[in-house]
């Protein structure tokens, strides 16, 4: 099993790692993912694995994201690129099989008049 959390060198995504890490996931089987690989080196010392991603390199995405049961995409900051940026990584999720992707939307994204909904309701 092994859950994949992105925006691993960001505030959320540290602290889902750290939360399950804490519920007694085990630490092999989390893959912290994200641009500056070197940012999750103290993950790395207490074995969880970690991964290069960058949203545009779909490569990337692929090699972390094999194996892969269940993703945390949290959203990218790239305002205005995120569409394609999150569709790739929804597609290698998609490949690797996972069973579940959760992502860090907007409240009622898809109604929401929010001028950031619409990339959300893409995604
Ligand atoms: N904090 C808030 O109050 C708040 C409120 C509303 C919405 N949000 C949104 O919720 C999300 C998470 O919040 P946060 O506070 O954890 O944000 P954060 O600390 O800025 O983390 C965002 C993460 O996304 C990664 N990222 C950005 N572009 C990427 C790309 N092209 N490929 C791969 N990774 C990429 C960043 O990597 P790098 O470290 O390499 O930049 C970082 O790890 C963000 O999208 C933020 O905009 C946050």
């Amino acid at each position: 099993m092994s859950i994949v959390v992105t925006g691993a060198t960001g505030q959320l995504g540290r602290l889902v790692v750290e939360s399950l890490l804490a519920r007694g996931v085990p630490a092999d089987q989390i893959v912290a993912a994200g641009r500056d690989e070197g940012r999750l080196a103290d993950l790395a010392a207490n074995g969880v694995r970690t991964a290069r991603i960058d949203y545009s390199d779909p490569a990337s995405l692929k090699e972390a994201f094999a194996g892969a049961d269940a993703l945390l995409l949290v959203s990218g900051s790239e305002v205005g690129r995120r569409v394609e940026q999150h569709g790739n990584a929804v597609e290698a999720a998609k490949d690797a099989g996972a069973g579940r992707i959760v992502y860090t939307s907007a409240p009622k994204a898809t109604t929401s008049a929010l001028v950031l909904a619409p990339e959300h309701k893409g995604t």
